[in-house]
């Protein structure tokens, strides 16, 4: 058995994006909205997981489950139990208030349901009751959306997040480097997960106004200003949010220039872009091992591309 149980949460236009990170966090997908795993990733990390349970105990026998939780013997103060519901429970509202209830008698302690120490969870998924310790997706990260400086083509939180977890593969080590950082939407989100992230933009203000942002959150990184091209040190993965539209207008060239600059100084790039770039990456010397495209809501017409490409050979 599994260590842990994620849930995931996603609007359908992000359903393929939330599959390819789950691809590179636990080398799986999701299924039915869930994923079992003996990865350990904090649910705050990902914008789609919505929470990790770290079983405790399990069994295809709901008595046997509550006598094993109460030879645990757990004495805690203010805890709470909640019953989640996943795909295929029919278990009826009375009943599943009744199981709360048992579970609450099989613990020593007072509950606290407004401001809990712990918080357990009970579910049931395919023919097996869990019984687990509840880690919710606790979405600090929203108050990046409050930042002091932001750009009118900045990607969405969603995708910056996403990003850097595909970029990182779940390895906080990892050096990576934003390419082209605009004002630091997804330097913001790797900050917050702890990655280690560089950023890069050939634009002065953006990069002071990227600065800022980082600051505002007491986040430390580097920003270089400068064209991708002049950067020599090397990095583990780059993101690179390709420019496009009015006002960051790129041509062809441009966007050659950009990708095959940034894969002289990496094996690993994953890249945004609003158009087919798939002859340009492979002109480069990668390959494009994953894909995803992530439409905007409510525009049809409009879709972001993203590559994950690596190093041929
Ligand atoms: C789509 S925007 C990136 C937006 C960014 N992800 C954000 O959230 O703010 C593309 C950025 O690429 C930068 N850029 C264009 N050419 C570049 C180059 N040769 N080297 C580095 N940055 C470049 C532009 O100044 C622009 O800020």
């Amino acid at each position: 058995m599994n260590k842990y149980i994620y849930s995931f949460n996603c609007d359908i236009t992000e359903r393929d994006l939330c599959k390819l990170e789950s691809r590179y966090i636990f080398n799986k997908e999701e299924q039915n909205k869930l994923l079992f795993s003996d990865i350990k990733v904090e649910p705050s990390s990902s914008a789609f997981i919505r929470s990790r349970l770290d079983i405790i105990s399990f069994s295809e026998d709901y008595s046997t489950l509550i006598n094993e939780i109460k030879k645990k013997d757990i004495r805690v103060e203010g805890f709470k139990v909640e019953y989640l519901v996943f795909d295929g429970d029919t278990t009826e509202y009375a009943d599943r208030l009744n199981k709360l209830r048992d579970i609450g008698f099989s613990i020593e302690g007072d509950t606290d349901y407004y401001s809990p120490t712990i918080t357990y969870a009970l579910c049931y998924y395919e023919g097996v009751w869990y019984f687990a310790v509840l880690i919710k997706n606790n979405i600090a990260w929203h108050k990046h959306k409050q930042k002091p400086c932001s750009f009118s083509n900045s990607i969405s939180v969603n995708i910056a997040k996403a990003l850097v977890n595909i970029a990182a593969k779940a390895n906080k080590e990892k050096k990576l480097l934003d390419a082209c950082c605009g004002v630091g939407t997804i330097m913001l989100e790797a900050c917050f997960a702890g990655n280690n992230i560089e950023g890069c933009d050939i634009n002065e203000k953006t990069c002071n106004n990227a600065r800022k942002n980082l600051s505002h959150f007491n986040y430390t990184a580097n920003v270089y200003h400068s064209d991708i091209k002049d950067i020599s040190k090397r990095y583990e993965a780059a993101i690179i949010d390709l420019p496009y539209n009015l006002f960051t207008s790129a041509t062809d060239n441009d966007i050659s220039h950009i990708i095959e600059s940034t894969a002289e100084i990496t094996d690993r790039l994953v890249i945004v872009s609003t158009s087919d770039i798939r002859n340009l990456i492979i002109n480069t010397g990668f390959r494009i091992s994953d894909y995803c495209s992530v439409s905007k809501r409510g525009k049809v017409n409009f879709a972001r591309k993203i590559w994950v490409c690596e190093k041929n050979g």
